[in-house]
């Protein structure tokens, strides 16, 4: 069966202007490729600034008017345009925004979620997926500025999932919210996953992530490093990258060992492996490389040159 979502070859790039005169191309994302299938919760983790955003707003064809775009882009088997994608936004495949300056300011709750249509069928729908996150009937009636943040955070939530789409586009769903709330939250995910959806859910937080995730696609610098069934991080000398084993060694659990420097800047790296500052296991070439291509290694897939489980050193996890 064809996948719900499959990214192929996804970059995007900003054109900046440097004093007004001189044009930068600027990539943020680079070579991505990604797909999610019917039933599944992929995640992708990464630091903040590493492209976790601008991946969600391509897929939606919301991408800000001076960056491109190059790659394709397939949903239920055929090719998502931009204009397509505006035609399925808001039904079949929903966004849960990061931010929720995505709520109109000028418009109570009940209305934004109804969308202009007022039959009985679309009021108890909006109202079960209102109730569903604690928020009762009254809530309708409000503007945004008269939610607090975690309650315009769950408006957001149930006005993406009240359609029922089969593709959603979680980015950063959780923050700000209580350990309860984010709970039923991934629990919803789940069960829409279990209906046949396919959920992208977007987080810098792993931990969080391995609570629901089936795969776990880790982002680094604008680049998808390492691809992870959630099993594999239950034995960490099966995964693959030394900066998915340094994320596992941060979790609290596992030590809560800090990652030391910080993903360099998109369009920093001009050559070579983005992580290869941070990392203890850098060898010259990781430096100099041109390409280094995503591999498939024990039913995942690494950029990287020396990867976990092909070394011939003493391996340390
Ligand atoms: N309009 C823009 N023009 C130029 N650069 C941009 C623009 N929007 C984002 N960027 C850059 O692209 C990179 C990725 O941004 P993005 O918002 O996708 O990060 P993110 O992974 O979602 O981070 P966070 O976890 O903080 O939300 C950042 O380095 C950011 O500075
Ligand atoms: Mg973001």
């Amino acid at each position: 069966m064809e996948p719900i979502l499959e990214i192929r070859h996804m970059s995007v790039f900003f054109t900046q202007y440097e004093r007004g005169i001189r044009k930068r191309i600027l990539p943020v994302i680079r070579d991505l490729t990604l797909s999610v299938e019917a039933g599944e919760i992929v995640a992708v983790v990464g630091a903040s600034g590493s492209g976790k955003s601008l991946l969600a707003h391509g897929i939606l064809g919301i991408l800000p008017y001076n960056s491109h775009m190059e790659g394709t882009i397939r949903y239920a088997g055929e090719s998502l345009t931009p204009e397509r994608s505006a035609k399925l936004r808001g039904k079949e495949i929903a966004l849960i925004p990061q931010g929720v300056t995505y709520l109109d300011p000028l418009m109570k709750v009940g209305d934004q979620l109804r969308k202009g249509n007022r039959s009985e069928a679309v009021r108890s729908r909006i109202r079960r997926a209102l109730e569903r996150y604690g928020l009762g009937a009254e809530t309708e009636a409000l503007y945004p500025f008269e939610l607090s943040g975690g309650m315009a955070r769950r408006v957001l939530i149930a006005s993406a999932v009240a359609e029922d789409p089969r593709l959603i586009i979680a980015d950063e769903p959780t923050p700000g919210l209580d350990a309860r709330a984010a709970e039923r939250i991934l629990g919803h995910f789940r069960e829409l996953a279990d209906e046949g959806s396919g959920v992208l859910f977007i987080t810098h937080d792993l931990e969080l992530a391995l609570t629901v995730a089936d795969r776990v696609a880790v982002f680094y610098a604008g680049e998808t490093i390492e691809e992870a069934s959630a099993e594999d991080f239950k034995e960490p000398e099966r995964l693959r990258h030394p900066f998915t084993k340094a994320l596992w060694r941060a979790m609290p659990e596992h030590g809560f060992k800090p990652i030391s420097g910080a993903q360099p800047y998109p369009g920093a790296v001009l050559a070579g492996c983005p992580f290869a500052g941070q990392c203890s296991d850098c060898l010259p070439e990781c430096k100099t490389a041109e390409e280094i291509p995503l591999r498939e290694i024990r039913g995942g897939r690494v950029r990287c040159l020396h990867p976990y489980g092909e070394r011939k050193k003493e391996e340390t996890i």
